[in-house]
């Protein structure tokens, strides 16, 4: 198949859900602040082919992110990293013209089965973007539930105090913030406020969670502190991370995988493993130029 082959099928456009999402109760807070849960969700893909358009962005993409691990996605700038994350989660199919081939597993359930609801599969797998974007008017209470009438969860009021809490508690924002959860979203730093977009992700009790460049508008010491919090979310649930920051993907994951396109060839993974086997021993001579920083 070249670049420019027609796609086997457009995706169904975002917004197209026929149904309204039932309403359903609050489902078990499963990484609460109280201690870890069961059993935890992993993630898959297989053959994964992406389009915009007729531009194939990237190209039979397999990787397994284990259950309970941080998998690091790395590469260059334009080798699909943040298209392949939002293929995971059903977001890929919001943009006008994309398209895609192969199959993303939850726990080995097809994401794209015929039937299967974006908003349900958009709340057990939560994404939390490069730059913080909480709602600045709407107070930081409001912000951390904001996602739960969109996930159809409905919540008494001690729920949702006791969901509030928890979530900005796992979230390491809990003590800076309990004295003022009247406060508006935008009167925090751009550290605190990417940890309450955090927050407002765990409150639909996602178990996976996806996190494109979440530090790279922040500074050296807004980003350690999301990486504290990022290692300690690691045994709740299930973290994709992409990042342009080596040291990062070094100190934060234990996978890794190395994705790499060139002008007319579509993304594809050149090498995925351990991530201290990626970065001290790769198999592959373009993950040794790519870490040392020899490109990209
Ligand atoms: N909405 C879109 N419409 C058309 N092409 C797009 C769209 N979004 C991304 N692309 C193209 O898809 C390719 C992959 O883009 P993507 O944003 O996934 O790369 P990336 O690896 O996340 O890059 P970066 O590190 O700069 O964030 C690029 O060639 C980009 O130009
Ligand atoms: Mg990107």
């Amino acid at each position: 198949m070249t670049d420019t082959a027609q796609p086997p099928y457009a995706v169904p456009e975002f917004g197209k859900d026929p149904s309204d999402p039932p309403t359903v109760p609050l489902p078990p807070v499963s990484a609460g602040a109280d201690g870890p849960s069961g059993a935890l969700s992993g993630l898959e893909t297989r053959d994964l082919t992406a389009w915009f358009g007729q531009r194939k962005v990237l190209e039979r993409v397999s990787l397994r992110m284990r259950a309970g691990e941080i998998t690091a996605l790395i590469g260059p700038s334009g080798c699909g990293k943040s298209t392949y994350l939002r293929i995971l989660n059903r977001m890929h199919e919001m943009v006008r013209g994309a398209a895609l081939a192969g199959e993303v597993l939850l726990d080995g359930e097809d994401v794209y089965a015929p039937g299967r609801r974006p908003a349900e599969v958009r709340r057990r797998i939560g994404m939390v973007f490069q730059r913080p974007n909480p709602f600045p008017a709407m107070s930081l209470y409001d912000n951390v539930i904001s996602g739960l009438k969109l996930a159809g969860i409905r919540a008494s009021r001690d729920e949702r105090d006791h969901l509030v809490e928890s979530s900005l508690r796992q979230a390491g924002l809990w003590n800076e913030v309990s004295n003022r959860l009247g406060t508006p979203g935008g009167a925090l730093s751009g550290g605190q406020q990417q940890r309450l977009c955090i927050a407002r992700s765990l409150a639909v009790s996602p178990e996976i969670l996806l996190m494109d460049e979440p530090c790279s508008a922040l500074d050296p010491t807004s980003t350690r502190r999301i990486e504290e919090t990022i290692a300690d979310l690691r045994h709740r649930l299930t973290i994709v991370i992409v990042t342009h920051n080596m040291q990062q993907a070094q100190r934060v994951s234990q996978s890794c995988a190395f994705f790499l396109a060139s002008h007319d060839t579509p993304g594809r993974i050149v090498e995925a493993g351990p991530t201290a086997q990626l970065f001290t021993d790769p198999a592959d001579p373009r993950t040794a130029d790519y870490v040392n920083g020899r490109f990209g």
